[in-house]
């Protein structure tokens, strides 16, 4: 069996697509031109690069966006005091401030500043805690929504297959599972302690791999047809001073069991920025969503009889408690 490969570039083109689209009705009838701030600290080439891509396809799909570029010397406090006014600024829909971060800055701190409806990364503890609960209105990390786009090019319902995610991390792993969980996969999550790893990724429909060691996964690894989704990219000498890119999962054995993968490149990577855009342009609708029940509760306040008028706030999320899965 030849496995069909999933084409991350064309889906990420489809993504962005949608959301100009979005983009575009939002600002056709005068709602909000959707805005993302991005904040960069210090030097690092590569996160100049990744930036400067986050700016130009942000721009590209009809959006705004803010760069601030700060010394290496910045400290915590000028970091916070500069969220806490985006937080507030009601032009900003969304903020990333992008990674890594000089070592005098405390990550988690960062993170659990930035106000978790603009929370764009999908970081912040409130966040975690609702995808982790299946509640409505969640901004989910970039790369797991990512490779759920992936997965339904493939799969129409993934109920009740089994699905294995290999690799722990906040930023891919943890938030992976939980999302193929709420699709009803039967998940696990294999990690660095974990034994018997070719026996468990066997078993698995979908298997995402999301470790960073280049070619840990091998073709005996996989279970025949299952769809294969290879996060890692690792940059690797070629030999005469060339570098390529490489995954976790080695892709020529792969290729000949597997019903269908991502390449590296190709794959999972462009899908990333594309959802960054998603995420920006969702938290700027769930934000109009929120200014027009607020100006609907100010009507709603001022017609109502002392006692008898309706609430004066609503829950506009559905949290879904009640859910046996
Ligand atoms: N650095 C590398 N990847 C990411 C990402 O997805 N988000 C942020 N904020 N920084 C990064």
């Amino acid at each position: 069996m030849t496995a069909r490969i999933i084409d991350g570039k064309a889906l990420a083109a489809e993504v962005r697509k949608e959301v100009a689209e979005g983009v575009a009705a939002l600002v056709r009838d005068g709602t909000a031109v959707p805005e993302l701030a991005v904040v960069l600290i210090g030097d690092d080439p590569a996160s100049h690069i990744y930036v400067s891509n986050k700016v130009r396809q942000t721009e590209a799909v009809g959006m705004r966006s803010r760069r601030f570029v700060l010394d290496a010397a910045t400290t915590q406090r000028q970091l916070l005091d500069l969220i806490e006014q985006l937080n507030h600024d009601p032009a900003v829909s969304g903020i990333l401030v992008q990674f890594p971060l000089p070592p005098h800055i405390d990550t988690a701190r960062v993170v659990t500043a930035i106000r978790p409806d603009k929370d764009v990364d999908g970081f912040n503890p409130v966040n975690v805690g609702r995808i982790a609960a299946g509640m409505e209105g969640a901004l989910v990390p970039c790369t797991p929504l990512g490779v759920m786009r992936l997965i339904k090019s493939v799969h129409e319902d993934i109920a009740g297959l089994g699905a294995l995610v290999v690799g722990a991390s906040n930023v891919v792993g943890r938030p992976m599972a939980r999302l193929l969980l709420q699709e009803l996969c039967t998940v696990s999550i294999a990690h660095v302690r974990t034994t018997d790893l070719e026996r468990r990724c066997k078993d698995a429909d979908i298997l995402v791999v999301a470790t960073g060691v280049p070619g840990l996964i091998r073709g005996k690894f996989i279970k025949p047809g299952a769809t294969v989704i290879d996060v890692g990219i690792t940059r690797i000498k070629s030999g005469a001073g060339t570098e390529k890119l490489v995954g976790d999962v080695a892709f020529e054995e792969a290729i000949d069991v597997a019903g269908a993968i991502t390449p590296v490149p190709g794959g999972v990577g462009p899908m990333t920025i594309a959802c960054l855009l998603a995420n920006t342009l969702s938290a700027a609708r769930m934000e109009a969503a929120r200014s027009k029940a607020a100006e609907a509760d100010v009507t709603d306040a001022a017609e109502s009889t002392e006692g008898l008028g309706r609430p004066a706030s609503r829950n506009l999320q559905r949290n879904d408690f009640n859910n046996p899965h």
